[in-house]
């Protein structure tokens, strides 16, 4: 049976779902100004703002950083941040994991399902038939950058430049070419990262290799040199492509959010992916992974932890990679990477900075700071260990994040046109000057 909408017309009526113990799902509001009163239903764990505002009108929610507030219906990804659980479409992360490839996992982001053998490799062909860039893209555009540019800077600003070479991207409600722009953008994500990254190394460009998986792909435009073909480990392959699984998509964060309010004014998809690029960039976000290995390299030793943590409960700054809106529990990727870690550290010698993560985590978990406050390790606190150990400089930590992402921002979006979605535009509490006269120069003080 289909589910009531939110936002259903219930003013002034009794509601007659039942909750668990026999009373109705619903909440009351009353207005103590003129006695007025009204029932919504509780569907899903929500309610209608909209229902709300039937009987407020005029009265906003005021919820900076949306931390009560859901902005929309997704079927995509879910979390119990209690519990430490995380869904893909119905899918454990744990599994996923285990058994899919981010490929595989990127289409069942963006279709609901899991793919048939047939539609498999068929996505797969897809995507590895256009991972090339246009020669401008790199010639004139990323060669334009200073030589020691941030890689990140330079994935994002190459994202919305794509927009110029695929102007038809701007007819989001034709399917057909939504699904071309959605396959390049995948595809090309890790082009233009490996571009950035070899261009600020000042080394030569390297082509895609549409004979190799797409992770084998990735490592081999990072690191080729003068080999015929790059032989990658397959260890490493198969630990990228699972940060990559981990990575792809988790709700609405902050860049997802992006994508989404930028999408919602049917922008192109790649000014879109540019717009949560750039919110994945920042050190609370995407950026933290880069931002947990400058803080264990800044404490240097095992000793030197407690005061590290000391420190930080006195107020001075955050441990990077821990702590999250969502998840009051052990985030489960940390876990999954956590093991993964010791994997990749056969094959490229242990992070020496392992230990200090490793006391780090034991001494924060012990601490009633941390414990009261439910702050445990996330998707970042490990994952910057791996990348360096693989031999990622610490600038590239956030763009291999966003290759990933690019799936979930797209799921995202697809979702979002598919809807219909309004245009964002919240409302705010207008805290300024009341109206007052302009006072010529000459008579201000
Ligand atoms: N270290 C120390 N204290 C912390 C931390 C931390 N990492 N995170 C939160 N707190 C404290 C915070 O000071 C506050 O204490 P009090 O109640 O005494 O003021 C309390 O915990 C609640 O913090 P909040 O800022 O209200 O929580 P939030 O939900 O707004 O922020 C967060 C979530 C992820 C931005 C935050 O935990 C943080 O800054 N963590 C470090 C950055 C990080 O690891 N980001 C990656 C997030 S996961 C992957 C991703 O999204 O990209």
């Amino acid at each position: 049976m289909a589910r009531p909408a939110l936002g259903s017309e219930n003013l002034g009526m009794t509601h007659n779902d039942e909750g668990e113990h026999g009373l109705p799902d619903s909440v009351t509001i009353t207005d103590n100004r003129t006695g007025a009163s009204i029932e919504i239903p509780i569907i899903d764990g929500g309610v209608s703002a909209a229902d709300f505002s039937k009987l407020l009108p005029g009265v906003w929610f005021y919820d900076p950083g949306f931390s009560v507030t859901a902005a929309c219906e997704s079927a995509i990804t879910y979390i119990d941040g209690e519990q430490g659980i995380l869904h893909y479409r119905g899918y454990p992360i744990a599994e996923l994991a285990e058994k899919s490839t981010y490929l595989e996992v990127a289409y069942l982001l963006l279709n609901g399902e899991l793919p048939t053998s047939a539609q498999y490799a068929k996505w797969v062909k897809d995507i590895s038939t256009h991972t090339f860039i246009h020669e401008n893209v790199r010639k004139r555009f990323l060669e334009g950058f200073h030589y020691d540019a941030h890689p990140m800077g330079m994935f994002v600003s190459a994202l919305a430049a794509l927009s110029t070479f695929y102007p038809e991207a701007k007819n989001v409600f034709d399917e057909s070419n939504r699904e071309m722009q959605i396959t390049r953008l995948i595809a090309k994500s890790p082009t233009l990262a490996a571009a950035a990254y070899r261009f600020s190394r000042g080394m030569p460009f390297v082509y895609p290799d549409d004979e190799l998986s797409f992770p084998a792909n990735f490592l081999s435009m990072m690191w080729k040199t003068t080999e015929p073909r790059f032989e990658g480990n397959p260890v490493l392959i198969r630990a990228i492509d699972l940060l990559f699984i981990l990575h792809a998509d988790h709700e609405q964060n902050c860049s997802t959010t992006t994508m989404r309010v930028v999408g919602s004014s049917q922008a192109d998809p790649y000014s879109a992916c540019a717009a949560a690029a750039a919110g994945l960039y920042g050190p609370l976000h995407g950026g933290a992974n880069e931002s947990v290995l400058k803080m264990l390299s800044s404490i240097g030793s095992l000793e030197d932890v407690p005061a590290f943590i000391g420190a930080i409960k006195a107020g001075h700054g955050r441990v990077s990679g821990f702590g999250h809106r969502v998840y009051k529990n052990y985030d489960p990727r940390a876990k999954i990477i956590r093991d993964v870690a010791y994997e990749v550290f056969e094959v490229t010698g242990k992070n020496p900075l392992l230990d200090i993560a490793l006391k780090l985590e034991e001494v924060a978990l012990a601490d009633d700071y941390f414990i009261s406050r439910k702050l445990y390790p996330n998707v970042d606190f490990y994952s910057g260990l791996i990348y360096q150990a693989m031999g990622f400089p610490l600038d590239m930590f956030t763009v291999l994040f966003a290759i990933a992402r690019t799936s979930g921002w797209l799921a995202h979006w697809k979702e979002m046109l598919a809807k219909d979605s309004k245009i964002a535009r919240p409302r705010q509490i207008y805290t300024g000057c009341a109206e007052r006269s302009y006072v010529p120069i000459e008579s201000r003080s």
